[in-house]
């Protein structure tokens, strides 16, 4: 008798466990490569209901978002690569990563700040795109397992001149999986000279998880009535347009696959976010296929849509082989105006030391 009760007991113990095990968020690290023998690690977040984010801290990026579609299969949504050495061939779109110091382009990577000109590393175009050389993407990032086990926390420090940008810039990032199948990505940054700041994550996100072969048919809503026009080097012409009767109108929900052939290269464009300061819901994508709808909220004043123009089925080391052929995925990268600090009309990207930066953007995962 004695024996069975404390038989009882170990299984209730070992199934009270498992009962919490699968109820509450967890998050488990593993080695997911090195860089110079420099340890990289691969955070997965779960929470309740099993959807699951990971994040590498080489470049902070987002490995994988894994969300159930309508009949309840669950299928990874974003792009990237099996392997270290997929993120670090040389041709990686981005894919996943956070980006600074300045997301997007600046126009011949030449800038003032206080009087005082800049020039930040060209790696596009005669531009500067992304950070320049080896941008936030680019490097590794400390990170540490914050308590609830439901976020994660990096932090980077841009040195003074790194990239052609003043001022130590302290940076922290944390990333959350919500309950309610939100990924949340909160930036915080300080500085201790005036700089320039534009950060984002640029995931590219395809919602049919690998069934459809590109996001022509994911319809996409923007709140967004006007977008910033670029030159042949995709630097903002300095004009507001609005996007009434053109192929940029996505007031309405419509296919990104539209209207897509009468742009020319395809989107890759600001545009700016019809809100009041703060945390507000600016975009929508749902893809009928598998009936996963996303929103994007941020703080952020524009959002750059990119369809993937520039994938061409060659990245190697992919997951599942796949080859991300053109407009493959899409992304929607939520940020400050494209060279806004040579544009004196556009919200300034302006850090000063004594300021915090703060900018959260947060992709919420539904079925409809
Ligand atoms: C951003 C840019 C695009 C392209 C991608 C990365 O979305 O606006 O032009 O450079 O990043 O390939």
């Amino acid at each position: 008798m004695k024996k069975f009760i404390q038989l009882l007991l170990v299984f209730l113990v070992l199934a009270s466990n498992t009962v919490f095990a699968a109820a509450g968020p967890s998050i488990v690290a593993k080695e997911f490569g090195k860089i110079a023998g420099k340890k990289v690690m691969e955070y997965t977040l779960t929470n309740a209901s099993g959807m699951q984010v990971s994040i590498i801290n080489y470049g902070g990026a987002l490995t994988k978002i894994i969300t159930k579609d309508k009949k309840g299969n669950a299928g990874d949504v974003l792009t990237g690569f099996t392997n270290i050495e997929g993120y670090l061939q040389k041709t990686n779109p981005y894919f996943g990563a956070l980006i600074g110091r300045y997301a997007n382009r600046i126009a011949k990577g030449t800038y003032t700040v206080n009087g005082k000109i800049y020039h930040a590393a060209l790696n596009n175009n005669g531009q500067s795109l992304h950070g320049g050389l080896t941008g936030f993407d680019k490097v590794i990032w400390e990170s540490i397992i914050l308590p609830g086990d439901s976020s994660i926390q990096l932090t980077y420090l841009s040195k003074d001149g790194e990239e052609g940008y003043p001022g130590n810039l302290k940076v922290k990032v944390v990333y959350t999986l919500s309950v309610a199948n939100a990924v949340k990505i909160e930036y915080t940054a300080t500085t201790d000279k005036a700089t320039v700041i534009n950060l984002t994550n640029h995931a590219y996100f395809n919602l049919s998880a690998g069934k459809e072969a590109t996001i022509k048919n994911h319809i996409l809503q923007l709140q967004a009535t006007s977008y910033n026009p670029v030159n042949d080097v995709l630097i903002p012409t300095g004009k507001i347009e609005n996007v009434k009767n053109t192929p940029m109108d996505f007031t309405s929900p419509k296919k990104m696959g539209q209207d897509l052939a009468k742009v020319a290269g395809g989107y890759d464009h600001n545009w700016i976010l019809n809100k009041k300061p703060g945390l507000a819901i600016i975009a929508s994508v749902y893809d009928p296929s598998s009936g996963r709808y996303m929103t994007v909220a941020t703080t952020e004043p524009g959002i750059q849509f990119y369809t993937g123009n520039f994938l061409d089925g060659s990245l190697q080391h992919t997951k599942n082989g796949i080859q991300y052929i053109k407009n493959a995925a899409f992304t929607l990268e939520t940020q400050h105006y494209p060279d806004s600090p040579n544009q004196p009309s556009f919200p300034s990207t302006q850090l000063n030391p004594g300021e915090t930066y703060h900018q959260t953007t947060v992709y919420q995962f539904s079925i409809h």
